[in-house]
């Protein structure tokens, strides 16, 4: 064990936690857009979100960093390279097809072993980050420290029931009838003792190795397990709604930033950010929080309303939008109001009026879900 004393500086901690990223899985809930990209590479706030875990890993003073990858990759190891442009050392590890993530764990045995690590599910935003986590490994002695919260909907997430002590008394994965609201939130603690409980469990009805099923092995052969309740919010993007509703908590904290060129009569009100080379053309209005990226083209009269995010390449040629993710090289030039919509990489969306014979013309490809 690693642990001597309460006194432990962030910089001796780099030596003795490691850090942990998932960002395999299918993401079939995100479909279409993961067919072709990896769920952790879709942009929140112009941030692929993986970039998010990361952050806190290293601000953590987490140096050592696998990121598990699995079926569709693209642009994961392009975007955060060996990870020294954020001052970390990062190894890619291949799961290959996703069979839970206590699996994931066993993939990443080798590199972990013999040091604490923080595991942090690449889809997971965490406003406080993973310094709690361990801060509470260190002085409460654990074996495994898990982050839980309330929620509305326990049966959607693994659940963590407490005895009248507040120490952990059971987990359930998306129980269908919870004892519990407190949810396991994705980030996690753990020592060496993780891999046999990864070993000795079952595969559950999802043909998976729950990280809830070794956690609870944990627990039956005496292990010590701390419980961490969140402070801030918590996201777990599974779902497009989820997606939305993450990018408007980060733009909360948007700041204001006009890199561009803002044309005659625009309105911009709010929080702003608006990047380099990008054109804002006469008579737009914007209503922040919305950040706009690189080399835009936005307007004559569009309008821009809050919490939506544009990436680089884009051009806005009419309409409006509103609470979006437009992600990089989309074009559109359409006099109508799109509201929370995530719109894809290179997705084109025109105006029919002046076309014949007039309708709605589509090229959608396999799951792409519109609202006409
Ligand atoms: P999930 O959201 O449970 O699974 P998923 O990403 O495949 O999505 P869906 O359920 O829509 O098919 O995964 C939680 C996180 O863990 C996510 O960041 C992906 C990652 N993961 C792995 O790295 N390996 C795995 O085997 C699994 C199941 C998930």
């Amino acid at each position: 064990m690693k642990w001597k004393c309460f006194s432990y500086t962030l910089s001796e901690l780099s030596f003795t936690v490691k850090g942990l990223i998932l960002a395999g899985g299918h993401g079939t809930r995100l479909r279409p857009l993961t067919f072709t990209g990896n769920k952790h590479m879709i942009p929140i706030a112009n941030k692929p979100m993986i970039l998010y875990g990361l952050g806190h890993l290293y601000k953590a003073g987490i140096k050592k960093i696998a990121i598990i990858l699995g079926p569709i990759n693209e642009g994961v190891k392009e975007t955060i390279g060996d990870g020294s442009k954020f001052g970390a050392e990062i190894t890619y590890l291949y799961q290959g097809d996703p069979k839970g993530l206590a699996h994931a764990v066993l993939v990443a045995e080798d590199f972990l072993k013999g040091d604490a690590f923080v595991m942090y599910l690449g889809d997971n935003l965490l406003k406080q980050g993973v310094r709690p986590l361990i801060n509470s490994y260190f002085n409460n002695g654990s074996d495994c420290v898990i982050c839980v919260t309330p929620v509305n909907d326990p049966g959607r997430y693994g659940i963590v029931e407490l005895d009248s002590k507040g120490l952990v008394s059971r987990l359930v994965e998306k129980p269908s009838q919870a004892k519990s609201n407190l949810a396991l939130a994705g980030a996690y603690l753990f020592n060496d003792s993780i891999f046999e409980a990864a070993r000795k469990i079952k595969p559950s009805w999802r043909n998976e190795l729950e990280i809830t099923d070794a956690i609870q092995f944990l627990l039956e052969t005496g292990k010590r397990i701390s419980v961490q309740r969140i402070d801030g919010w918590w996201k777990d993007t599974g779902k497009p709604d989820d997606l939305l509703e993450a990018n408007q908590l980060i733009l909360d904290d948007l700041q204001s930033k006009l890199e561009g060129n803002i044309g005659e009569a625009c309105r911009i009100t709010g929080k702003v950010s608006v990047g380099k080379d990008t054109l804002i053309r006469r008579g737009t209005t914007i209503k922040g929080p919305v950040i706009i990226g690189e080399n835009c083209e936005i307007g004559p009269d569009v309008y821009l309303g809050p919490y939506t995010s544009i990436g680089d390449n884009v051009k806005i040629l009419s309409g409006e939008v509103e609470g979006s993710i437009i992600m990089q090289d989309v074009f559109l030039n359409c006099k109508k109001r799109i509201i929370d919509s995530i719109i894809g990489k290179r997705s084109r969306i025109e105006s029919s009026e002046t076309m014949y014979p007039s309708g709605l013309k589509f090229v959608l490809g396999e799951s792409t879900q519109c609202r006409v």
